[in-house]
């Protein structure tokens, strides 16, 4: 029989402070970058609007108010058999502007609440330290992560959670998707120029230069605070976080190949390589040098690099793209960093081009690449969801069928030897787009009553892909019919 899903697979969801738990400002909570964010849509880009105009909607500040309904939402995810939560402590629950000289306890207290909700019901957390959630304040006075100060306010963050959560949250990530910062997302969550900026987010001004050095603070601080957990508490495990973009030539033109191996080393190996082997990989400077860019490191950086490498490596997988040095090359309609269409693969509603088997390709070049063991902590369809007048329920068959090609795929690379551990569906409830700000792109399981102007009783109901996935786990991923 072929090898498949070990029997304690961490099969579960994931989720985002910021983008579910809403109580912006509730328990003395401070701003962070989110949450000056105004919503958008599909083609219209998002806001920094800080003086907080109430002529605008910011879908942060009440989300789909997680803060105050998680009790019922851990219950579903439990009945669906969720062996594994990933969220993020939201930074400023616990230093409302990142400096204070002491954590706010009542922050503590509601992640105290949901960790222990969770492990109650048998869910392990996995906690992402930092998902875009910034202190505002630090924006504003430091100009984000593109200032080295911010590595030792992070590193206090990181503390006080390891000394107070390590007997209850044995897993956890440094930064998502660290290597947004060598794309030009045009979001707020490359950590850019963002200090005074305000107005829609595509006129943000581009800056190369300190968008790579804040990656490399990240990279500090990544380090430094792994290395803190595995000193003071062994039994944690540590993971850097990584967009994974896998990229194909377009056509076997040699000039193809080595822009797609290019464009690899860039976004998909350059953070994996410094934060799992602990240096910058040879190719870098190269890398660096034709962006214009010279990271500043400071005596030391090295050493600390290597001294706080990661345990495993954990990825989101959304689509896959196709790198041709021809100009006349067609382009995929509204895909996140555009690229050339591939003509073998269909688009979601966003063009995000839907590419099970490039799962499979990607956990195999990642495995044979680092050896650690490999968790997808982000996964799924944002689609939108209608209500059938028949009967008042979501039949989402499109969902169910690309969650079961992608959990078939992640079967095949286990059988090809992959080191696969975790599958943690992106947004198992419906939640805040991070790219458009919308409810209206949906991804979970878990139907919120919430909509783009605001509107909605918040009340949650399972959709059929609900029922799809509970089989899914209790079959150890083998009942996908
Ligand atoms: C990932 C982020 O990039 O993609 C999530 O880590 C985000 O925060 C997810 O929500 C899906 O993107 P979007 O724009 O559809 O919400």
């Amino acid at each position: 029989m072929s090898a498949q899903f070990s029997e304690n697979f961490f099969w579960g969801g994931a989720i985002a402070a910021n983008q579910v738990e809403g109580a912006w400002d509730i328990d003395g909570k401070g701003a962070s970058m989110p949450d000056v964010v105004t919503n958008g849509a599909h083609g219209v880009p998002r806001r920094v609007e800080p003086s907080l105009d109430p002529s605008y909607l910011y879908p942060s500040h009440d989300a789909i108010d997680f803060y105050h309904r998680y009790e019922e939402d851990v219950e579903l995810f439990a009945e669906m058999g969720f062996k594994m939560l990933r969220t993020s402590v939201n930074w400023t629950r616990i230093f409302p502007t990142g400096e204070e000289a002491e954590p706010n306890e009542a922050g503590f207290a509601f992640y105290d609440r949901l960790f222990d909700c969770l492990l109650a019901h048998g869910i392990q957390p996995l906690i992402t330290l930092s998902h875009y959630e910034l202190p505002y304040a630090l924006v504003e006075k430091y100009n984000g992560w593109c200032d080295r100060r911010v590595i030792e306010l992070f590193e206090r963050f990181c503390r006080v959670l390891f000394d107070r959560y390590h007997d209850r949250v044995k897993w956890w990530l440094t930064f998502n998707e660290v290597n947004c910062d060598l794309l030009y997302t045009g979001a707020f969550n490359s950590t850019n120029n963002l200090r005074g900026f305000s107005g829609p987010l595509d006129t943000l001004v581009d800056s190369p230069q300190e968008r790579i050095q804040a990656m490399h603070h990240q990279f500090v601080a990544s380090a430094r605070v792994t290395r803190y957990a595995h000193e003071h508490y062994p039994d944690l495990k540590i993971g850097c976080m990584i967009v994974a973009l896998p990229d194909y030539p377009y056509t076997p033109n040699p000039d193809d190949v080595l822009a797609t191996q290019r464009q690899m080393r860039m976004i998909n190996w350059l953070c994996p390589d410094v934060q799992i082997r602990g240096y910058y990989p040879s190719y870098a400077k190269r890398l660096f040098r034709e962006l214009g860019v010279e990271v500043r490191m400071e005596p030391g950086d090295a050493e600390e690099l290597r001294a706080g490498t990661v345990d495993f490596y954990s990825c989101s997988y959304y689509m896959t793209f196709c790198v041709s040095t021809d100009p006349n090359a067609p382009i995929t309609e509204g895909s996140l960093l555009g690229g050339v269409k591939n003509p073998y693969l269909e688009v979601s509603d966003w063009g995000w081009q839907i590419d099970p088997k490039g799962l499979r390709y990607m956990l195999n070049e990642v495995w044979d690449r680092y050896q650690v063991p490999i968790m997808v902590v982000e996964n799924g369809l944002g689609a939108y969801d209608e209500k059938d007048p028949a009967d008042g329920c979501i039949h989402d068959d499109y969902r169910i069928s690309y969650f079961r090609e992608h959990v078939r795929q992640m079967g095949e690379a286990i059988d090809d030897g992959v080191d696969l551990i975790a599958y943690l569906p992106w947004g198992c409830i419906d939640l805040v787009s991070l790219s458009t700000g919308e409810m209206a792109k949906r991804y979970g399981f878990i139907y919120v009553n919430k909509f783009d102007d605001g509107t909605g009783d918040l009340s949650r109901e399972r959709k059929d892909s609900f029922y799809w996935y509970q089989r899914c786990i209790a079959s150890n991923g083998r009942g996908l019919g």
